[in-house]
């Protein structure tokens, strides 16, 4: 049972729904972190509005600067300059409150190799402050609840990573924070595990929880948020629902092709074409965008052949969030 629901008499919650899209739980201004010896801010004049009960995803390639971001909102960073208020608490001026208001899922697993499986999440809610009755009883909910109940008394050594990432969100949950936290959660997961945190976060979603993830996995932030902030640089490049993103694009369809032959002059050929809006060669690729794809492909063909390349291999897909990501920066999300 999704915890939103075992949670349903919580006042918070309850009246979530009236919020959703509608008052702002997160707000940075001017946020900026210069680290000590880096000519340039790993984050720069951050200016960031997340609502209550929204997933929203901070996405781009390494270095981008998501984790700085989400460890100055979760105090772990200490901004150069600007601020955030997370909560309705000043991260910068009060921390100790703010931790309160917030749970942590870090990119790396912290979990207390001392402890069992079940201690990690008992002895988090005990440090939150709740009494040992609650949070025995959290921490027996959770574990049923996340598929971990038989592993309560094993060492987290024994867990899989998908497992043990569970378990680190049942532990950011635990002691019921405003906003979660999860910084890359699925990186480094075999296909079946991420679907599997997926479902979570998305239960967690539709009990109202409002969710920051980071990740540089397109399908990621295209499917689970509500809205996404791309990144690069230590910049927002642009920040819309998945579909906002991809319709800001002016092409419908993505042809990809491999050729022979002078890939840069038959790119320049094909960005004369009406029908083609941007062409960008990526790793011995064409990647032309194209609107109207029934005159767009026969248009493409053409110029490939007068341009006497060769054509190895085409492949036709819609826009996705690594093409906004392609055209804003001109490099694909992955290095
Ligand atoms: N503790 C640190 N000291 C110095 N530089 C740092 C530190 N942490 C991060 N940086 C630098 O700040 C920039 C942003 O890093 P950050 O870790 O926030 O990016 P990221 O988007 O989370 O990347 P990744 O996808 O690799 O996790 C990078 O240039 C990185 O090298
Ligand atoms: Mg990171």
């Amino acid at each position: 049972m999704a915890r939103a629901v075992l949670a349903s008499d919580d006042s918070d919650l309850a009246d979530v729904d009236t919020h959703r899209g509608g008052d702002v739980i997160i707000r940075t201004s001017d946020l900026t972190k210069v680290y000590p010896g880096m000519d340039r801010p790993a984050v720069d004049k951050l200016n960031l509005e997340v609502r209550r009960g929204e997933i929203f995803g901070l996405l781009g390639p390494n270095g981008a600067g998501k984790t700085t971001t989400a460890g100055m909102l979760t105090t772990m960073v200490i901004p150069t300059s600007g601020g955030a208020v997370v909560g309705g608490i000043d991260v910068v001026n009060q921390p100790a409150l703010a931790k309160q208001a917030i749970g942590v899922v870090p990119q790396q697993n912290t979990l207390d190799r001392a402890l069992t499986v079940w201690e990690n999440l008992y002895f988090h809610g005990r440090f939150f402050g709740m009494s040992a009755g609650d949070s025995r009883t959290a921490a027996d909910e959770l574990l049923e609840e996340f598929h971990l109940a038989r592993w309560g008394k094993a060492p987290v050594m024994a867990l899989s990573g998908g497992m043990a990432q569970r378990l680190m969100v049942a532990r950011a949950i635990l002691h019921k924070p405003e906003i979660i936290f999860l910084d890359e959660p699925t990186a480094g997961l075999d296909p079946q595990s991420r679907l599997a945190l997926w479902e979570i976060l998305l239960r967690l979603h539709a009990g109202g929880q409002t969710i920051l993830l980071t990740t540089h996995y397109m399908e990621e932030a295209d499917q689970l948020c509500d809205r996404v902030a791309i990144m690069d640089h230590g910049h927002i490049l642009a920040l819309d629902t998945p579909e906002g993103l991809k319709a800001g694009i002016e092409a419908d369809t993505i042809v990809s092709l491999h050729a022979t032959g002078d890939l840069t002059k038959l790119a320049r050929s094909l960005s004369r074409r009406r029908v083609v809006t941007n062409v960008v060669e990526l790793d011995g690729e064409l990647r032309v965008h194209v609107k109207g794809a029934a005159d767009a492909l026969p248009a493409v063909l053409e110029t490939v052949d007068k341009s006497g390349s060769r054509l190895n291999d085409l492949t036709v897909h819609e826009p996705t969030l690594e093409t906004v990501f392609i055209n804003l920066t001109g490099k694909e999300l992955r290095d």
